[in-house]
């Protein structure tokens, strides 16, 4: 999806200083979190487990669960024991191990853990230096059933607004799972007009420890950790898991004169990602992959970034545009997905993919809006061969039942997917016959739609004119954040759209707003204006025994065992000027800070620096220091010290 707004991270800091910052020798300090929002915040309650507790990738007997542990200093690896039982309160224990994490997996937790049974409610909780985590909650896939439920969402831009929905989709209690579609995390650097602001790192994400630390931040969201407790995620990645529309060998946000080569960045973007996220590991770092829920549902999860995309096309006249060999997902998974919707004896075969798939006249757009091609360009639409053969491939081997769930594009939509070859059924809109499948798309969490990057009458515009071109649009909606729930009987299969009311406000309000349904055996989209039915869920209580749970929004210094917190030192070892500290202080206090040589002769030094509570970044500029071993002492007025060992290499 394409980028929207960024500002220079050193312009702001400049501007910001008079407030926030204290210039002094070589050393910045910049508070980057406020007292009057605490969100994400560092929940000394949580300690060590501040990220939360997730859980993912369910099959029929197994589901990975996930936490990650802040490390004590110096604390080179830690075991941490996890338990998994089918009650609150752990009394009837399932399994139990000990999984030892250490700095080469960024302290993250990740079990598989096996022999669970089918379609069954477990709750989840891990120990480490003798505290408990928060205990989350899971769900194992099903292997006969006869009503799935799940919650779908992208696009959660951090810095654009609250993730309010993703609080309201933690709140229900008749889901199978979440379907995270992409866009988890955004790689931006800091923008100057944020909506919420004090981004970590405050620059573009680029290195590993970046990615590492960007995936951190989000997941001090309250809301986003809430959603993590209390179901399962089947996630995929879109670009900005990345860069801002990345294919297999670059990305239009990449600059490698300036950022260095792709293959690392995709790398670390992938390393991060599947430390991070509760997705099944595997050797190759692939995300397509099949998830079944028996014979009522199988999801197939594809990757149309970056297995095999080749690159966006810059303009229609492109011969590549029109190459019946171009591909979007590479012809390994191409070959794959089509065994797969071939082989699958689910009922309805789920596809989560991460743009539009379906047909979308756009080219005849391109010569009077510019942002036509933009749109096109990085769809299936714009990799119309390959697109169409599958459509065809669909058709003439009756495969029923095909849904396609997407995300990317930051709006509301719903197609029937017709055959665009001019010799096939002519598709009727009132009818749906020609129709072959359905696509439903959610919209952004809280990423800037339509109207806030364009200007609502341009929006109200595009959107007009979309729907003029494309009979096959069902529903679509260029201003809302919110998402969709998807509702599976045997007898159909519904969309149920809910809306946030501002994602700008961090508040509890949703509005329902209509759905699309699609009959067995009847691939095309039917509007509706009432929510499905209710899915019996029988006797899942949230986990509600620990306290420290249940209310994300308690203040993060009720319980005090720590008053200065590092979080990070990054990069180290450092051939940069610059040395980045990330602390937490959870009360008022007074700080000062020393570099030191290994000859114990201070360098550096800042005395008396008060700071209120929160999350403070400090940059140190160590250009003028020699290669070699430093040590960074930090030290409070509660007497409490840090000794950071830095490397310093040329
Ligand atoms: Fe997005």
């Amino acid at each position: 999806m394409k980028r929207f707004i960024f500002t220079n991270l050193w312009i702001f800091l400049i501007c910001f200083m008079g407030q926030f910052s204290f210039a002094q020798n070589n050393i910045v300090w910049k508070k980057l979190s406020r007292s009057e929002d605490t969100r994400p915040a560092f929940k000394q309650a949580q300690a060590p487990f501040y990220h939360g507790v997730a859980s993912g990738d369910p099959t029929q007997n197994s589901v990975i669960i996930w936490t990650r542990v802040t490390p004590e200093l110096n604390e080179e690896s830690i075991d941490v024991k996890w338990y998994i039982a089918t009650d609150t309160s752990f009394l009837n224990m399932v399994a139990s191990g000990t999984f030892t994490t250490d700095a080469s997996r960024d302290y993250t937790v990740k079990v598989d853990v096996s022999g669970l049974e089918p379609q069954n409610t477990y709750f989840y909780v891990f120990l480490a230096n003798g505290k408990y985590s928060p205990v989350g909650r899971t769900r194992t896939a099903a292997t006969d059933s006869e009503h799935l439920r799940f919650g779908i969402v992208s696009c959660a831009n951090y810095q654009h607004g609250y993730f309010n929905s993703y609080k309201r989709l933690a709140e229900r209690n008749d889901l199978d799972a979440i379907i995270h579609l992409g866009d988890y995390i955004y790689e931006y650097e800091e923008f100057a007009d944020a909506t919420r602001p004090d981004l970590l790192p405050q620059n573009e994400i680029i290195a590993l420890g970046d990615y590492r630390m960007r995936h951190s931040y989000y997941k001090l969201d309250p809301d986003l950790q809430a959603l993590h407790q209390m179901y399962p995620f089947i996630t995929i990645w879109d670009d900005h898991e990345t860069a801002n529309d990345s294919y297999k060998d670059g990305a239009e946000n990449h600059d490698p004169a300036t950022e260095g080569d792709w293959e690392t960045r995709k790398n670390n973007g992938k390393t991060a990602y599947f430390e991070w996220m509760p997705i099944r590991d595997n050797a190759d770092k692939r995300i397509y992959r099949t998830i079944s829920y028996g014979n009522l549902a199988e999801l197939i999860m594809l990757d149309t970034r970056l297995e095999g995309r080749e690159k966006q096309i810059e303009s229609i006249d492109e011969p590549a545009y029109t190459d019946p060999n171009r591909t979007i997902m590479g012809d390994e998974q191409d070959a794959w997905f089509r065994e797969q919707i071939t082989n699958s004896s689910a009922q309805w075969k789920l596809i989560g993919n991460q743009v539009i798939f379906s047909p979308l006249n756009l080219a005849q757009l391109i010569p009077v809006n510019a942002g036509a091609l933009t749109i096109l360009a990085d769809i299936w639409e714009g990799y119309p061969a390959e697109r169409n053969n599958l459509i065809q491939f669909i058709k003439n081997n009756d495969i029923a039942n095909v849904v396609f769930l997407t995300g990317d594009i930051h709006a509301t939509f719903a197609f029937d997917i017709y055959d665009t070859d001019s010799t096939a059924t002519a598709y009727n809109p009132e009818t749906g016959e020609g129709s072959v499948a359905v696509e439903m798309v959610t919209p952004s969490i809280s990423s800037d739609n339509f109207d806030e990057y364009l200007g609502a009458s341009n929006a109200s515009i595009l959107q007009g004119v979309l729907e003029f071109y494309n009979n096959n649009i069902k529903k679509i909606n260029f201003v809302e954040h919110g998402y969709y729930v998807l509702d599976i009987t045997p007898e159909k299969v519904q969309g149920d759209w809910y809306f946030d009311s501002n994602r700008l406000i961090h508040n509890d309000i949703e509005n329902y707003v209509g759905s699309v349904y699609a009959n067995n055996n009847a691939p095309h989209l039917i509007e509706s204006e009432s929510e499905a039915s209710g899915k019996p869920v029988g006797e899942i209580p949230p986990p509600t025994n620990d306290p420290t749970i249940i209310e994300v929004g308690l203040e993060a210094n009720e319980v005090l065992p720590q008053n200065m917190l590092l979080l990070n030192a990054y990069p180290n070892p450092t051939a940069n000027q610059t040395l980045t500290l990330n602390i937490a202080l959870d009360r008022p206090q007074t700080l000062q800070l020393q570099l030191i040589d290994m000859q114990g002769k201070v360098l550096l030094q800042q005395k008396n620096q008060n700071l209120s509570s929160g999350i403070f970044g400090i940059r140190l500029n160590v250009n003028s220091f020699p290669a070699g071993n430093y040590i960074i002492n930090l030290r409070n007025n509660f007497a409490q010290e840090i000794n950071i060992p830095v490397q310093i290499v040329k």
